[in-house]
């Protein structure tokens, strides 16, 4: 049989390049897409195909979407990885910056959704792998739009999973905790541009402290490309996979305290 073909959206760095690679060595046919083609030299060097991809235009996901089925006439895993964090507080994130998050987070992945669908019907077989965040279950100072993008990305992809099972489709949600990647300083950097100054400035450059000491605690990346590649593999996947640094204990606390218990939690760490 033909080698499964596999789409990951974000494979220039982080967790989507590390999934690449797992999926790869798990014998699937890679397509790693992202903005940064230079960044995914790496990947073709191994034997894994690179198409540019820009989740804000609607012609670039189309052409990417094309190019793989006219090269390979199928499609068994869309992994949605790719996303950033838009942070900085609510009164001051430009509502055009908002806009861009959700179309990156959501528009973007929705439309690659639908255009791969039609290919896994047909296929009556595929799993679509929805990489969200300890941060569509909670929350962090400064995150609105990114958590509004990843409590949304819960939402859809519960809906988008009861509505596709009938045709063979799988909809696996991965959740991570802090990973060692590029995320946490285009976070901090876009929270520190809009917030670093104002009437927030305080409390931003605290986030952005503590933020820093953390690093090192946070979990390395090939522990989640790994994890991914699982959900993308095993014959018969969770619905969620929760996994990296303070997730277990973020998202049982957020369910079990109060939300004023879990507010002075969460603000006692940024003190
Ligand atoms: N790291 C964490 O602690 C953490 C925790 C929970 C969830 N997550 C989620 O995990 C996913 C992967 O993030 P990561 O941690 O691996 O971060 P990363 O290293 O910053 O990777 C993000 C990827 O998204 C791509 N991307 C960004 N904007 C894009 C656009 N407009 N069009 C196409 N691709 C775009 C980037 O590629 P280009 O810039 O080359 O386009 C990059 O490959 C994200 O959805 C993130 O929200 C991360």
């Amino acid at each position: 049989m033909s080698k499964k073909v596999a789409i990951i959206t974000g494979a220039s760095s982080g967790m989507g390049k590390s999934a690449a690679f797992n999926l790869h060595e798990k014998g699937y046919k890679v397509y790693g897409m992202a903005r940064r083609t230079e960044k995914m030299a790496a990947l073709i060097e191994n034997g894994m195909e690179i198409l540019p991809l820009d989740l804000t235009i609607d012609e670039s996901i189309v052409k990417a979407v094309d190019t793989v089925l006219e090269k390979e006439g199928r499609i068994d895993v869309l992994i949605n990885n790719a996303g950033y964090g838009s942070y900085g507080s609510v009164e001051e994130v430009p509502i055009e910056e908002a806009k861009r998050q959700f179309e990156v987070n959501i528009f973007g992945l929705s439309r690659i959704t639908q255009l791969v669908l039609p290919t896994m019907r047909k296929q009556k077989s595929g799993r679509i792998v929805n990489i969200s965040s300890m941060g569509g279950k909670m929350y962090t100072p400064f995150g609105a739009w990114y958590h509004a993008t990843k409590f949304a990305l819960e939402g859809w992809s519960d809906c988008l999973r009861i509505e596709v099972k009938q045709f063979g489709i799988d909809v696996v949600i991965v959740e991570p905790g802090g990973i060692q990647t590029e995320w946490g300083e285009i976070a901090m950097e876009n929270l520190n541009k809009i917030s670093g100054n104002g009437p927030y400035a305080n409390l931003a450059k605290k986030v952005i402290t503590s933020s820093n000491k953390n690093k090192s605690k946070l979990t390395p990346v090939d522990v989640l490309g790994k994890e991914i590649a699982k959900a993308a593999s095993v014959k018969k996947p969770k619905t969620r996979y929760l996994k990296g640094y303070l997730a277990k204990p973020l998202v049982g606390m957020r369910k079990w305290l109060s939300d004023r218990t879990f507010d002075k939690m969460l603000m006692s760490q940024v003190k």
